[in-house]
This record gives C-alpha cells, sequence and structure tokens, in this order.
C-alpha cells in the first residue's frame, strides 16, 4: 500500500461555544476561544489516500483530482469564511479542529474513489493538530 497526501491551506474564523452552557462555563472550557466575535486560524489541511499504484498510471490517486475535490467540496467552502455562520456542513457543532476534521471525511470520503480516504489531518495552530481516521 501507498500512502499519498495532498496538503492546503486555509484561512478561517470561529468561536467555541456551547449555547447549552453559561457563559461564565464557556469561559471556563473555552477561554478567550469563546469572545464573542471569534478569532481566526491559518489552518493546514492534509488528505491521506491510500491504495495501490494502478499498472496503467502509477498513480494511487491522480493528485491534480484530488486537489480539485479538496478545493470544490471544502476550501471554496471555508475559505475567509465564519465557520459558525457561513459553512452550511458546521452548523450544529462546535467548530474546534475535531470537529471540523470529522466533518471534511464525511464530505470527501465518498468523493474519493481511486484508492481509499485514510486520514484527515488538521493543523489550528504551529502546535495543535489533529488528525481523524474515520472510526468513531
Ligand atoms: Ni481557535
Amino acid at each position: 500500500m501507498v500512502y499519498v497526501t495532498r496538503r492546503a491551506t486555509f484561512s478561517a474564523s470561529h468561536r467555541l461555544y456551547n449555547p447549552k452552557f453559561s457563559e461564565a462555563k464557556n469561559f471556563e472550557i473555552f477561554d478567550k476561544c469563546a469572545n464573542p466575535n471569534g478569532h481566526g486560524h491559518n489552518y493546514v489541511l492534509e488528505i491521506t489516500v491510500v491504495g495501490m499504484p494502478r499498472q496503467d498510471t502509477g498513480y494511487v490517486i491522480d493528485l491534480t483530482k484530488l486537489k480539485q475535490v479538496m478545493k470544490t467540496e471544502i476550501l471554496d467552502k471555508v475559505d475567509h469564511k465564519h465557520l459558525n455562520h457561513d459553512v452550511d456542513f458546521m452548523q450544529g457543532v462546535i467548530p474546534t479542529a475535531e470537529n471540523i476534521a470529522k466533518a471534511i471525511w464525511k464530505i470527501l470520503e465518498p468523493k474519493i474513489t481511486e484508492g481509499k480516504l485514510i486520514s484527515v489531518r488538521l493543523q489550528e495552530t504551529e502546535n495543535n493538530s489533529v488528525e481523524y481516521r474515520g472510526e468513531e
């Protein structure tokens, strides 16, 4: 098996806040990430697909096609947007890196027909990143 990864970046804002919690509890849990008007990140998204290279092309997946599907399905919808307000697939969930990665998996998994999606890795800051591999 060969693991093939495509990287992309986007900028988005979010606010970590659970409306079921009090204001005080939100700040206790999310601290400054709960500030009312949100804040931004420069995210780095890495999508990894696994498979055997095809006999005829030598590719597991054509990276130009993966780049295109990441653009139309994800980046065009999140780049320079507010994840709490502007992004349909993030409605009703707290837009942590964990939940963004899970939502991206759900969208991309059925769209990847060459090889198999194995990992969605999302870096939110230089020091913080998450990885989702499709398991509950
Ligand atoms: Ni944040």
